[in-house]
């Protein structure tokens, strides 16, 4: 079976575009290839959190992935830090990453200008450190977003010339990984743009019913169609989005006829939209709760997470480290 890992960053809770966009993705794939999930803690530290936010962040994020229906049992989860082998393969591959390479990635580039006085060395390696992560477990695919296209292309590049360096065919290029060419971008409900935690314009898994129905009955729209069968401008096109995810063919149809013939009512629309984003959303809140009341039981999926991981970890490390020459 084909190996598959992803990493997630700690950063804040996860909302609704999370969610469609790459979890439902992971649960998935964890029924068709060989998964491992992370949390990516160290990665984390190129902003300088505190220990406080460390520790509650990675248990956050562990419950709330829990809970969208990874199932530990089949895909091993667990936390970056808890596989120090991958350490030793990110200094073995900084050896062979140059600086000017690293400098053109375009992250690095947009972090230098947005945090000026924190160019440190980690956030220059980020991506020798993601392909650390990757290349441990020889990992064929990597289920991503696009904005870490060039990350993985700095993976594929780190594993050939690691290859050519030792004359080897050791590690395999990993393949960013989509189910469809297009994924699906949930919009904000703010009118513009995709829903994003910087933005403002989320729904979270962990919230109520009540903040949820607030926030929908909230979002942007228009005066209303004037004429049958107008495009959707793109305030309400978004609407429609997020209800073709979240709402039955039915229902999506049915408010779809409504705008094509002029007499929808934004009010019914957006009840409607409400009521299903929380139908949605109550179960995976629910086992959130679960979870986040049961930390010991979060430290031991972590550990056995860790487990499997170091495990798949040291099998690449000993003939890594006997490829450049050194005794295991
Ligand atoms: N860079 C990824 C992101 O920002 C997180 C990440 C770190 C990752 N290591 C990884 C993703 C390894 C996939 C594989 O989302």
């Amino acid at each position: 079976m084909e190996k598959v890992i992803s990493g997630i960053r700690p950063t804040g809770n996860l909302h609704l575009g999370n969610y469609y966009g790459a979890v439902t993705n992971f649960v998935k794939m964890q029924h068709e290839y060989d998964c491992k999930f992370f949390i990516a803690d160290w990665h984390s530290l190129t902003t300088h959190p505190t220990p406080d936010d460390i520790r509650r962040s990675a248990r956050t994020i562990l419950a709330e992935y829990l809970a969208c229906g990874i199932d530990p049992e089949v895909a091993p989860i667990y936390i970056q830090s808890d596989v120090p082998e991958t350490l030793e393969l990110y200094l073995y591959l900084n050896m062979n990453a140059y600086l000017g390479e690293l400098e053109r990635v375009t992250s690095f580039k947009e972090k230098v200008r947005q945090q000026p006085d924190n160019v440190n060395a980690g956030l220059l390696t980020y991506p020798t450190l993601m392909a650390a992560d990757i290349l441990i477990h020889r990992a064929d695919k990597v289920p991503v977003g696009k904005d870490q296209e060039q990350n993985m292309e700095m993976a594929r590049l780190f594993a050939r010339r690691f290859n050519r360096i030792y004359n080897v065919e050791f590690f395999r290029e990993p393949q960013s990984f989509h189910y469809s060419a297009q994924a699906v971008k949930i919009p904000g409900l703010d009118g513009t743009g995709k829903m994003g935690k910087s933005n403002g314009n989320c729904i979270y898994l962990f919230e109520d019913d009540k903040t949820i129905t607030k926030k929908v009955m909230r979002a942007v729209t228009d005066a209303g169609p004037t004429e049958p069968n107008s495009p959707k401008p793109e305030v309400i096109q978004n609407l429609f989005t997020i209800m073709d995810a979240v709402s039955s063919k039915e229902t999506y149809d049915y408010f779809d006829a409504k705008w094509k013939d002029c007499s929808i009512r934004y009010g019914d629309l957006k009840k409607q939209l409400a009521a299903d984003i929380c139908a949605t959303i109550a179960p995976i809140r629910e086992r959130i709760q679960e979870y986040s009341a049961d930390p010991d039981r979060l430290d031991r999926i972590a550990a056995r997470g860790a487990e499997a991981a170091r495990e798949s970890a040291q099998t690449t490390l000993r003939e890594v480290r006997q490829i450049i020459g050194f005794r295991n």
